[in-house]
């Protein structure tokens, strides 16, 4: 038996991958596959609350295993997996729901944001951590690198691991988040977080002309290029600290004596994303040439994660005396 710790992660297929997916979450996937026993999710059955159409939920499930691949997941040394290949993860989110209270889901920021935006919020979104409580606990999970946004997740997976096991007995660890220090939150070209659901990305494997034309659309104050800015509140500034790190010493006082337009510091970031996302690019289009191997690797995943979660479910059903 492996003595590597446990780790799991997944990402929503519910659109194109961005820049803020790749750093505060695929790189470190990549980064933790070799010293760890790595999960890596589709979270299709999460991403069903948002895409309602079956062709599209399809093609964007295929699109990301072909972007996990891509960003060097490697399947000999990660299990990459679809999550409704393991039916188990809805199983156990069920017998978590009868542990859990609506006030305490009422608490979770996503539905709470939800709320306040007057959102028609479905079962599911409201359920949401307690499915991803399932995804994680399942596993005997002791890792799961997110990004800032998702730490409640994981703290709310901790807190139902520990209420399953103060009410049957001790059945499941508690997971701990890992999250990148200085990625807390990465800025969208609107300034506000930047995520699918709000249209201010910037796609991890984009084509030059969408990054530049993408670069020119970041909200900035309005200052002139004569005049000192303030790096700490600028979002052109926020992106070069990813892509810029060379030169980042010399923008950032460039910016404080004044003389750096945003205009050259957009045109600056464009050329350093386009730099970095070129070669990603590459292979991505080397993967999405060969759909059936993707389709394998998948296939394979799920199969060795639902034999895991299989024999875990084995004992939650002994617990709770659904089986006996
Ligand atoms: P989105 O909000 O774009 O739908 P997801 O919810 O699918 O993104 O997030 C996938 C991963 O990317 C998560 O681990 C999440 O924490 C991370 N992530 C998403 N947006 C950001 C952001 N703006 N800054 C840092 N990390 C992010
Ligand atoms: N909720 C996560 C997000 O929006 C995606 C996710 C689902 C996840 N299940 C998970 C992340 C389990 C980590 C572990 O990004």
């Amino acid at each position: 038996m492996s003595t590597k710790k446990i780790l799991l992660s997944g990402i929503k297929p519910t659109g194109r991958p961005h820049i803020a997916n790749y750093f505060g979450a695929m790189r470190q996937f990549v980064e933790l596959q070799d010293a760890h026993d790595s999960f890596y999710m589709i979270a299709n059955y999460h991403g069903l609350n948002t895409i309602q159409n079956g062709p599209e939920m399809a093609d964007l499930t295929l699109n990301l295993a072909i972007d996990y691949l891509a960003v060097g997941l490697d399947p000999a040394k990660s299990t990459i997996f679809k999550q409704s290949d393991v039916p188990e993860h809805a199983e156990l989110a069920w017998i978590f729901d009868t542990i859990t209270t609506m006030p305490y889901l009422m608490r979770a920021h996503a539905f709470k944001d939800a709320e306040a935006k007057n959102k028609e919020i479905s079962v599911g979104t409201f359920n949401y951590p307690m499915l991803m409580a399932a995804d994680i606990l399942i596993y005997d999970t002791d890792i799961v690198p997110v990004g800032a946004d998702q730490k409640q997740h994981v703290e709310y997976a901790r807190d139902t691991a520990e209420k399953f096991n103060r009410i049957f007995g001790e059945t499941f660890k508690l997971p701990e988040p890992k999250i990148i220090e200085g990625v807390a939150v990465v800025p969208g070209i609107d300034g506000q977080k930047m995520s699918k659901s709000y249209n201010n990305t910037i796609p991890l494997f984009a084509e030059d002309d969408e990054i530049r034309s993408l670069c020119m659309k970041i909200v900035t104050d309005s200052k002139t290029p004569a005049e000192p800015k303030d790096p700490d509140t600028d979002n052109i500034f926020a992106l070069h600290k990813l892509f810029s790190a060379d030169q980042l010493a010399e923008i950032e006082s460039r910016y404080r004596e004044g003389g750096m337009g945003y205009k050259e510091s957009k045109e600056l970031l464009a050329e350093n994303i386009i730099k970095f996302i070129t070669p990603l690019r590459e292979r991505r289009k080397e993967i999405a040439a060969d759909p059936d191997h993707v389709k394998q690797i998948l296939k394979d995943g799920g199969e060795k994660a639902r034999a895991r979660a299989i024999t875990k479910m084995t004992k939650v059903k002994e617990k709770t005396g659904l089986s006996f």
